[in-house]
């Protein structure tokens, strides 16, 4: 277990924080000592991911609106700055993603899912940027991807493909933005329980059974294990960690490969 001021006195900002994987790093960040800004659309789930929060005594603000504007995510680094004085890590959490073999895929689906994914994540990460320079901690910038950007993701070539994307990004910044002590990093989760990914990914289309057996462990892992990889990734702990891709998925990429 993380010592409980692992992140004290560090400002966080999770996109998609207002539930799912990006509501479990929120809280787990909050519980190490951080600020906390979540971003989401539906301001709804933003309030009640806020009362959760603060019933853990954290120090949490929420901003409504869409990834895919960038003017929205700019004001969302003001309004950090504005209300916490500083920001230190970014994690770019929001997801867009539906299963759909690509035959069927419409052009607009196609660039929906590119535009919250991939576009999202360089609009948070650019204008992220001059703040994360300015961090005393050294910034931190997390987005959470997939293994099957790698491997292609049949039935969901858009998600896979933006992905892959964001996994070129985060190793070009890592570069370009190490001399700024901006460290930057991907988490790769596999198939996670209680979230809408799985849901509308396995469960709806009857594929669960199939997928825990595509895991080395042979089950869904938890939000906890993405949120403590978020943790140690953002912290001093991980402090000489940039350029990588942390793999979280039960061994499922492993197995991929290496099965006969
Ligand atoms: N199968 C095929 N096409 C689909 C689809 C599905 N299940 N869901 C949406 N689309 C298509 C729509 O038909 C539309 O294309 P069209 O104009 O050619 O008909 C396009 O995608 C945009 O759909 P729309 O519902 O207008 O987009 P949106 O901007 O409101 O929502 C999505 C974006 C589609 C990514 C939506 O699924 C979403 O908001 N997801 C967020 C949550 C999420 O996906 N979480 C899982 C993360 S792993």
């Amino acid at each position: 277990m993380f010592a409980g001021d692992t992140l004290k006195g560090r400002v966080a900002l999770i996109t998609g924080g207002g539930g799912g994987i990006g509501l479990e790093i929120a809280r787990k960040y909050g519980q190490m000592g951080a600020k906390i800004v979540i971003t989401g659309r539906s301001q709804e789930r933003l309030d009640g991911a806020v009362a959760q929060m603060r019933a853990e005594s954290t120090d949490v603000l929420a901003l409504q609106g869409d990834v895919r504007d960038y003017a929205t995510v700019e004001s969302w680094i003001a309004g950090t700055v504005g209300h916490f004085g500083a920001l230190d890590i970014l994690v770019n959490n929001a997801a867009g993603n539906f299963f759909c073999p690509t035959a069927q895929l419409s052009p607009n689906g196609w660039k929906s899912v590119i535009d919250i994914d991939l576009n999202g994540t360089f609009y948070c990460c650019r204008a992220a940027y001059p703040a994360l320079k300015q961090s005393a901690f050294g910034g931190s910038i997390i987005s959470i991807i997939t293994m099957l950007a790698i491997t292609g993701w049949p039935g969901a070539a858009h998600a896979g493909a933006a992905k892959a994307g964001v996994l070129s990004l985060s190793r070009a910044l890592a570069v370009e933005w190490g001399p700024d002590n901006i460290r930057v990093n991907t988490i790769s989760p596999g198939p996670i329980e209680d979230t809408v990914g799985v849901a509308r990914l396995y469960e709806e289309t009857g594929r669960s059974e199939l997928e825990k057996k595509k895991t080395i462990l042979g089950r869904f892992g938890k939000k906890a294990d993405i949120a403590n990889a978020a943790v140690y990734l953002a912290s001093d702990l991980g402090s000489y960690m940039t350029g990588e891709n942390m793999v979280v998925d039960g061994g499922r990429w492993l197995k991929y490969v290496a099965a006969s």
